[in-house]
């Protein structure tokens, strides 16, 4: 199926998930998740008191997963710019462009107001850090294909929930905890969204969509690669168990393949089983990447110790 009559046969199924997302989304406040008056004067025009880094508890690498997260989200209007290129603004499709985009903008407002209050990073790095990435922008590999996209962000949506509530907990800080589980499950509706969508194209496209799902299994990157220095922090975090590839493989692309019901769809053609052969590979290989990575980790562990 083309692109176009992709989007026409799929529109029916997103007017009914928005119907089904706005039932379920509960409304909130950025401002209540943000202990306001914690917060002190920073230097410089106001002459208060310049950031360091005895200002907050929280350990190093939940800084560093703090604001790997608060950058992804900030590229909103690159991801708005691609979903809306592609899906349109017109109709339910164009409902759901604005509606996500406005849900993700939250997400940035609240988590930097926590982390300027609470003096929890450094706020001219984080700045700094953010002029660089979004002057970056975003593009998706897969950008200009739809099913590729919409299999890339059921994942994704997943992958930044299991991220954001695995940062919660590792800052040790009750209130950061609470404000990074509720974007935690704002990502998880985003990603159902995505995911029956998804679902329905295998209904409609089967070989299509599992060539889809196979193509962006196997050239998965989080949305905030391209911030700078992302390879070396993604190791950090990975070393703390706040998003592996043990996590990617069992808690982000095994549970979605499997919403999907990947290994019983019938009528594939002979691309479309090739796909899926392909998936079945990807799979078992992370699962020994993963391994070997774990068994690194606990080793690095024990020596530590
Ligand atoms: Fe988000
Ligand atoms: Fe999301």
């Amino acid at each position: 199926m083309s692109q176009t009559a992709l989007l026409v046969e799929l529109e029916p199924v997103v007017a009914e998930n928005l119907d089904r997302h706005l039932s379920l989304a509960k409304e909130w406040f950025p401002h209540e998740y943000v202990p306001w008056s914690d917060g002190r004067t920073f230097d410089g025009l106001l002459g208060g008191e310049p950031w360091s880094p005895e200002d907050s508890q929280i350990p190093d690498v939940a800084r560093t997963a703090l604001i790997v997260n608060l950058l992804t989200e900030d590229n909103l209007p690159s991801y708005h710019r691609e979903i809306a290129t592609l899906f349109g603004r017109d109709g339910a499709w164009g409902t759901w462009v604005h509606r996500w985009t406005a849900e993700e903008g939250r997400h940035g407002i609240a988590i930097r107001d926590y982390l300027t209050v609470t003096r929890a990073v450094d706020p001219v790095a984080l700045e700094r850090a953010r002029m660089v990435h979004m002057s970056n922008g975003y593009a998706n590999q897969h950008d200009d294909e739809v099913l590729h996209s919409l299999a890339y962000v059921s994942f994704q949506e997943l992958a930044t929930r299991i991220s954001h509530r695995n940062t919660g907990r590792a800052t040790g800080d009750p209130l950061c905890e609470r404000l990074l589980a509720r974007v935690a499950a704002d990502e998880n509706l985003h990603m159902m969204f995505y995911r029956n969508l998804l679902g329905a194209a295998f209904e409609l496209a089967p070989s299509q969509a599992m060539r889809a799902v196979a193509d962006v299994v196997a050239d998965f990157q989080m949305p905030g690669v391209g911030i700078e220095g992302f390879a070396r922090k993604s190791v950090a975090i990975a070393m703390a168990g706040i998003y592996d590839l043990r996590q990617h493989r069992d808690e982000v692309l095994a549970p979605v393949l499997r919403q999907w019901d990947i290994w019983n769809v019938t009528g594939l053609d002979a691309d479309g089983e090739a796909a899926r052969d392909q998936i079945a590979a990807q799979m078992t290989q992370l699962d020994t990447t993963a391994s070997r990575f774990e068994a690194r980790r606990e080793e690095r562990r024990t020596r530590g110790r």
